[in-house]
């Protein structure tokens, strides 16, 4: 069936490890980072109209010009040189904003690759990521997903082989925390990493999935985020107690996540972590292979999976 809607499904990402190498002079941060899918997914429904619109149904978030998909879809309609883009979008959120899962980047990702297809203009997934990168540095992890390695400030991405699935736990707190905040911090403290060590992460990821072995995961961030939030070291110390191979902060917070190897605590136990830390949510998930997927929607509501 032929049809004009689609539905652009966009992934949460946690950082296996993340290395900060130091300042640039453009203010962000040389970074070294193994980015990893998760399957908790934000829906962004996208369909033609006359003029650009969006529509969110979290009331803690903007749906005006400022939301990434509405930058997102502006920065490419300037890109191809469209004069009066249209399409009406409709976002559902899963993925908690400020929660250092990358939602709204890959919102920013699902709306370039939606985009493309509904405007029909054939883009590269390295065009996308190009404009992508002008939006947010985690942009084009999402175009390609799965397990990839992040240099630069983070948005020059080298695709990895696929790591075996795993389980995982993630932690999320009543509260959200400030990338720029942490990065601010951060100058206090210096970089983390010293230039160089970043052959490290290849070495993680030869170790996660020969070996099994989940030693190296690590956040340069927690120096910060941990300081700043307590609370969310002992979250980590209670995800290691239910058995985690390895638990650490996602990019800057707030989310704490546990890696599993085979099941994720039983549900006892997670009810014992939720009367610990009220307010908290804890999500069940696992490691998938992919980014955001773009599938065309029919009328009648069956889909049609086209990758
Ligand atoms: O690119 P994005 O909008 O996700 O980054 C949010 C903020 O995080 C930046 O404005 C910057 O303060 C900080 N950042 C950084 N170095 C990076 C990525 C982000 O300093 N590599």
């Amino acid at each position: 069936m032929t049809t004009d809607r689609v539905v652009a499904r966009c992934p949460a990402k946690i950082n296996l490890r993340l290395e900060i190498l130091g300042r640039r002079p453009d203010g962000y941060h040389e970074l070294r980072t193994l980015f990893q899918a998760v399957d908790l997914e934000d829906l962004l429904e996208i369909e033609p109209a006359a003029e650009l619109s969006l529509a969110v149904d979290d009331p803690s978030l903007s749906s005006g010009e400022d939301n990434l998909a509405m930058r997102a879809a502006r920065a490419l309609a300037r890109e191809v040189g469209m004069g009066r883009p249209g399409a009406r979008m409709r976002l559902r959120k899963a993925i908690p904003p400020r929660g250092g899962l990358g939602g709204g980047s890959s919102d920013a990702a699902g709306a370039l690759a939606g985009l493309s297809r509904i405007w029909r203009l054939g883009a590269s997934r390295e065009a996308l990521a190009a404009v992508g990168a002008t939006l947010g540095a985690d942009v084009p992890f999402f175009l390609s997903g799965g397990t990839a390695f992040g240099a630069g400030r983070g948005d020059r991405i080298v695709p990895m082989p696929v790591v075996p699935e795993t389980a995982v736990l993630l932690g999320i707190p009543p509260y959200g925390i400030s990338t720029p905040e942490v990065f601010r911090r951060l100058e206090g403290v210096g970089p983390l990493t010293p230039q160089g060590g970043g052959v490290t992460v290849p070495a993680l990821f030869h170790k996660l999935v020969a070996e099994k072995d989940f030693g190296l995961v690590s956040n340069d961030l927690e120096r910060v985020v941990l300081a700043g939030w307590p609370e969310l070291a002992s979250f980590r110390g209670a995800l290691l107690a239910t058995g985690a191979r390895a638990a650490a902060v996602s990019g800057s917070g707030s989310t704490v996540f546990g890696l599993y190897d085979g099941e994720v605590p039983s549900r006892r136990e997670r009810e014992s972590l939720r009367e610990r830390f009220p307010g908290w949510t804890l999500v069940v998930t696992r490691t998938v292979a992919h980014g955001v997927r773009v599938e065309a929607q029919g009328g009648d509501g069956a889909e049609e999976r086209r990758g």
